[in-house]
């Protein structure tokens, strides 16, 4: 298993170049499905999760080739409807499958995702909705078996929960509905926005009829296209943090800052130096970093992938901070390993209290998922001394090539077998 040593501390200078959204790139290659012939991609990341979603479209049937910095995605046999556990178990949106297998061939045999370090990760609202399709659905031996009688009919859906892939699920599904589909209470996330993008260049027919709410027309067919996905925020908003962490000097480059302006504005007021271009944030770290407490919320609010994050920042704070997270209820482990490094956090409920006036000590430390190990990179980068991190493959799922981006602007980082 492969780990990476980083030796600290480092102050990072210079600048990274963003890669492409993993979350935006995981539902737009799913949603591939509806075409029945060729749709072109640009600015996929290569990153773990990405190889697996491109596996489970070709245990369907796409045809799947990389040219250059192009993924192209033919569809003309793809006929299959059935997504195994071995590839879903894996990566959970794999989920995500489900919506337009049933929209174009009516019929599919889903696995359930099954929970992960952050949760159970339940699909009850993904089901819920479906049905209101008339779509009917059985869950047999840890897989869902889902089949519309009568094809998908459209109807109107409000979300009891806001629910970024259930919402994403129901947009592709309802682009092929008999009617009209009305979702409201729907996630809005930029990965949803860049999907419905993708769909509506598709030719496929979506208006907004409200702040959380869209008015989905069916068609029954789509455009051979080519589509470039957006930028990738929660990489974007990692290395804002990192200056922050280490007191660097960053220019995050190929990015829309509007669309983390959030993330900008709680770094500007615990002390961060930051100034905007028009595809690019530069960051200067500051010496004094002023607590702030957190709460997690759906998008406009500060997202739970930056959580992990900013809890090392905020260790390095003048005072205690408290982190709430509402999204996931368990996505707290990588407090144990930052208090091996010599945190002070106590968690309570879904509060983590963060003592301020740390100093990182190096630890040989264990990631657990995505977010969480990127978390413990950033401390054993403001560590002074050698940390070593295991089970790195959680972080190549959504980080392209991480440690050479952080090796140029002055990181002493290396993997090693
Ligand atoms: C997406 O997960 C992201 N994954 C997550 O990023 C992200 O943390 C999450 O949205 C929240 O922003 C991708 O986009 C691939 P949800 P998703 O459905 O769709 C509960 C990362 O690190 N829920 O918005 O699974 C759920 O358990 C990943 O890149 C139900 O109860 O998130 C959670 O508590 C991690 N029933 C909450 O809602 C359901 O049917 C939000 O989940 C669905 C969700």
């Amino acid at each position: 298993m492969q780990k990476l040593e980083v030796f600290g501390a480092k102050k990072l200078k210079g600048q990274i170049n963003i890669s492409g959204s993993k979350n935006a790139s995981l539902p737009i290659l799913a949603a591939t499905l509806l075409s029945k012939n060729q749709i072109t991609l640009k600015n996929l990341p290569n990153v773990k999760d990405i190889d697996t979603m491109m596996s489970l479209l070709d245990s369907l049937g796409s045809k799947i080739k990389k040219v250059k910095d192009k993924i192209i995605i033919n569809n003309s046999r793809q006929k299959k409807t059935f997504a195994s556990y071995n590839l879903v178990k894996t990566m959970r949106a794999g989920i995500l499958v489900l919506g337009p297998l049933l929209a174009k061939f009516g019929n599919a045999k889903v696995s359930l995702p099954g929970g992960c370090a952050i949760g159970t990760r339940p699909i009850n609202i993904h089901l819920d909705a479906l049905s209101k399709l008339g779509v009917k659905y059985k869950i047999i031996q840890g897989y869902v078996h889902a089949y519309a009688p009568k094809g998908l009919i459209g109807n109107k859906i409000r979300f009891s929960k806001i629910s970024v892939g259930a919402t994403e699920n129901l947009i592709i599904a309802a682009s092929f509905a008999k009617g009209s589909t009305y979702l409201n209470n729907i996630a809005i996330e930029s990965e949803i926005i860049d999907l419905i993008n993708f769909l509506k260049n598709m030719g496929c027919n979506i208006k907004w009829t409200g702040k959380r709410s869209l008015k989905i027309k069916g068609v029954s067919k789509v455009k051979e296209i080519t589509y470039p996905v957006m930028f990738d925020r929660i990489e974007a908003g990692t290395y804002l943090i990192a200056a922050a962490v280490t007191e660097g000097n960053l220019k995050i480059k190929n990015i829309v800052p509007k669309i983390i302006q959030t993330e900008i504005n709680i770094l500007k007021k615990i002390g961060a130096k930051i100034n905007i271009k028009k595809s690019e944030v530069h960051i200067i770290g500051n010496k004094k970093i002023k607590s702030i407490n957190i709460k997690t919320a759906p998008y406009p609010g500060f997202p739970t992938d930056l959580q992990a994050q900013m809890m090392v920042l905020l260790c390095r704070a003048n005072k205690q901070s408290v982190i709430k997270e509402d999204i996931f209820e368990n996505r707290f482990m990588h407090v144990a390993e930052l208090n091996r490094m010599g945190a002070q956090i106590l968690i309570k409920g879904n509060k983590a209290i963060v003592q301020g006036n740390i100093n990182f000590a190096p630890a040989e430390l264990m990631a657990t998922d995505l977010r969480a190990s990127v978390s413990l990179v950033l401390a054993a980068l403001s560590a002074k001394g050698k940390s070593v991190i295991n089970r790195i493959y959680h972080l190549d799922r959504g980080y392209e090539n991480i440690e050479k981006k952080l090796k140029k602007v002055g990181a002493k980082i290396r993997r090693v077998n």
